[in-house]
């Protein structure tokens, strides 16, 4: 029986358990991982769970900042402790709404993807009075790594093209109610290897300090993105980054070497990393079939709770815990929703199961309930408890009450 059986007794399947022990460990790990004095931002689009994101802001151990996308993702922010202040707004299709209420909440770091997206962020600031600082996400054709999921170096919503910014680095740093402040690249999620996030960093830290130098962009602050990886929905443990500490002072001695100085200030994002290991998902086994001599296990949670919108394409890979040296068949596994589309994993190796038995999937923490269909076919989101210590520390559920509301 797994860990958290018990939890799946009590308070139904399907069910999301967080452990923050393994969210803090997997926080203190990837600091350690990296040079002293970076600035980690957690990007809450992998988990927005209050509790989850507190844990990565709080306690013994240095403190994230968030990275957010939507005044949703504001919100869970401030509710989880985060400042305003600490929040860096990113994201391609910034409305003058959302700008309002970030804005008018505190926000002041943006990052900007084009032109006019920083445009929009100067006349929403202005009018509140304020400078909004500004980097400048960066879309670079030259890539030093191809291996994860790739992000940049082609025609993209995200980032303005690196090409473009000699011509327009003059407009770009006289926006009224803004002030650029440095760059920002987050070219891929997920690298296949240390090596090719070393590489990808190279390259995104030498280009920030050619930039600088030739075309005049300021940098007093350089985000250079993501990329640490974590496995999804199958086994598999935090991945261990010993060369990236070193690597990156390497790097940046040779090319911004007054980083030890605290210029630029340096930061890099994580979601997955983060939250992915520290996230199961427990389902119990409604029904078992075989069609055409595949074995079929439906559970009580497919696509709407379990969606697999983490970037690693739409189908999903997910794998259930196998007891060591329990006997496997393989067959396919899906959910209850009445479309062809609800399966989970096909070619699992499945342990003997029966109505009624509980499986969990690990390594959910990240991309696990809000990257889910929740609204499709009606059926409850699932449960999430947050345990710590072996203690629960809280249980909830995102409300969807098919309550239409008029608007207006
Ligand atoms: C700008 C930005 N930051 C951070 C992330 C988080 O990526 P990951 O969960 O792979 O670390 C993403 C993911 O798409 C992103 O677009």
């Amino acid at each position: 029986m797994s860990t958290y059986h018990h939890l799946a007794e009590r308070f139904g399947t399907p069910l999301y358990v967080y452990d923050l022990d393994h969210v803090v460990a997997a926080r203190d790990a990837l600091f350690s991982a990296l040079p002293e004095g970076f600035e980690l931002y957690y990007a809450l689009k992998a988990n927005p769970h209050p509790d989850v994101a507190r844990a990565l802001r709080e306690g013994p151990g240095r403190a994230c900042r968030a990275e957010i996308s939507s005044t949703g993702e504001l919100s869970a922010a401030l509710t989880a402790g985060f400042r305003a202040g600490e929040c860096l707004y990113t994201g391609p299709g910034k409305t003058d709404a959302e700008l309002e209420e970030a804005i008018g909440r505190g926000v002041r770091v943006f990052s900007v993807e084009s032109p006019s997206d920083l445009r929009h962020v100067g006349a929403v600031a202005s009018r509140h009075g304020v400078t909004a600082q500004c980097v400048l996400r960066v879309n670079d054709a030259t890539p030093g790594a191809s291996t994860g999921i790739r992000m940049m170096g082609r025609p993209s919503q995200f980032g303005i093209d690196r090409e473009t910014l000699a011509e327009t680095m003059p407009r770009l740093t006289s926006v009224p109610g803004t002030r650029v402040v440095g760059a920002h690249f987050f070219t891929m999620s997920n690298a296949a290897d240390e090596a090719s996030l070393i590489g990808e960093y190279e390259h995104v830290i030498e280009l920030a300090a050619r930039l600088e130098r030739e075309v005049g962009l300021p940098l007093s602050f350089l985000d250079i993105g993501g990329g640490f990886a974590a496995p999804y929905s199958a086994a598999g443990r935090r991945v261990v980054y010993d060369k990236l500490r070193p690597e990156l002072e390497r790097i940046l001695d040779l090319h911004l070497p007054r980083w030890r100085a605290g210029a630029p200030r340096l930061a890099c994002e994580s979601g997955r990393y983060l939250v992915a290991g520290g996230g199961f998902m427990l389902s119990r086994v409604v029904n078992v079939k075989r069609s055409r001599g595949r074995r079929f296990v439906i559970l009580d949670a497919g696509i709407n709770a379990l969606g697999g919108l983490s970037g690693l394409g739409r189908l999903l890979p997910a794998k259930v815990e196998v007891a060591e040296g329990e006997r496997t068949e393989v067959g396919s596994l899906v959910g209850p929703l009445c479309t062809p589309g609800d399966s989970l994993g096909r070619d699992v190796a499945l342990p003997e199961l029966s109505e009624g038995d509980v499986v969990t999937v690990p390594n959910v923490g990240a991309y696990g309930v809000t990257a889910s269909l929740l609204g499709f076919l009606g059926r409850p989101a699932p449960a999430e408890v947050v345990v710590r210590g072996g203690e629960v520390v809280s249980v909830s559920r995102i409300q969807l009450d098919r309550r239409y509301e008029p608007v207006g």
